[in-house]
């Protein structure tokens, strides 16, 4: 049987490295994608030091060629295209009034436009298989959050994009479902306490206190629920999002 292969968006750190290594634990090989390639090679070199298999890519998931290019080359490389997991990001907070058409566009095309381009490309090879699955990532800021207007609207389109895909691709064996983290101790969090003038740790104690579960994420606790759907223990849940939070919406 050949190595079941994994395809991980915004890989080289944070939550998305946290999924990658998972991956490769479940026996995935893994196509370690970034917008920075030195990153992603990195990455990738970790784990295969660690006896997994991994390459790195470099690619923008909002620029089109990029991304049929770096699909191309996974299965080229990698043999063939079984999960896709969809989690680069990027943050562009603002309140409204103060808030720039390219801040808009910016996190728009990474989120939103970066997610379809993915999975169109993806799903030609899924569809050849009968098999698949993708995982989006969503957020609970997808139910409002202020000063997140771009990431609020780009998040809940992902929702959507979920729902949708799950009902045109589920006849090909492709299930689509989407994770909704919380608060999770990454390099994003921490930019947005630096942004806020607070210290990090301030931060997260802050989150920790009026989460139900009394912590923030970490990395790790997302990648878990994405091996899970990704896995054929989900073989019959697909148009999902599961919300990661520790409760913090409820
Ligand atoms: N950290 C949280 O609290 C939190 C909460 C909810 C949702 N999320 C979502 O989880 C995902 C990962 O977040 P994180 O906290 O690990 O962020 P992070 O900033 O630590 O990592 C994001 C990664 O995405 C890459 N990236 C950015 N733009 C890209 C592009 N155009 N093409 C390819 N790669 C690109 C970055 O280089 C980086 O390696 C994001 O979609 C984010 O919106 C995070």
């Amino acid at each position: 049987m050949t190595q079941r292969t994994a395809f991980v968006t915004g890989a080289a750190r944070g939550i998305g490295a946290a999924t990658a290594a998972r991956l490769v634990a479940d026996g995935f090989a893994v196509a370690v994608v970034d917008l920075d390639p030195d990153a992603a090679a990195a990455t990738a070199d970790t784990l295969t030091a660690a006896g997994g298999t991994a390459i790195g890519l470099g690619c923008d998931v909002a620029e089109e060629a990029q991304v049929e290019a770096a699909v191309a080359r996974t299965v080229a490389e990698l043999g063939s295209l079984d999960v896709l997991v969809n989690n680069a990001g990027v943050l562009r907070d603002n309140l409204l009034f103060k808030m720039s058409v390219d801040d808009w566009d910016t996190v728009l095309a990474v989120h939103l436009r970066g997610a379809f381009l993915c999975s169109r490309a993806a799903q030609r090879h899924m569809v050849d298989n009968r098999h698949g699955a993708i995982v989006n990532t969503s957020s609970v800021s997808a139910l409002g959050n202020r000063g997140q207007a771009n990431y609020a609207a780009a998040k809940a389109g992902i929702q959507g994009l979920t729902r949708t895909l799950a009902m045109e691709l589920g006849p090909f064996g492709i299930r689509v479902n989407a994770v909704a983290p919380g608060f999770i101790a990454t390099e994003m969090t921490a930019a947005t306490a630096a942004r806020m003038g607070v210290d990090a740790e301030d931060l997260q104690a802050k989150t920790a206190e009026i989460t139900p579960l009394r912590r923030v994420g970490t990395p790790a606790d997302i990648a878990g629920v994405v091996s899970f759907l990704a896995s054929d223990d989900a073989g019959f849940v697909t148009g999902q999002t599961l919300y990661v939070d520790g409760g913090r919406r409820l």
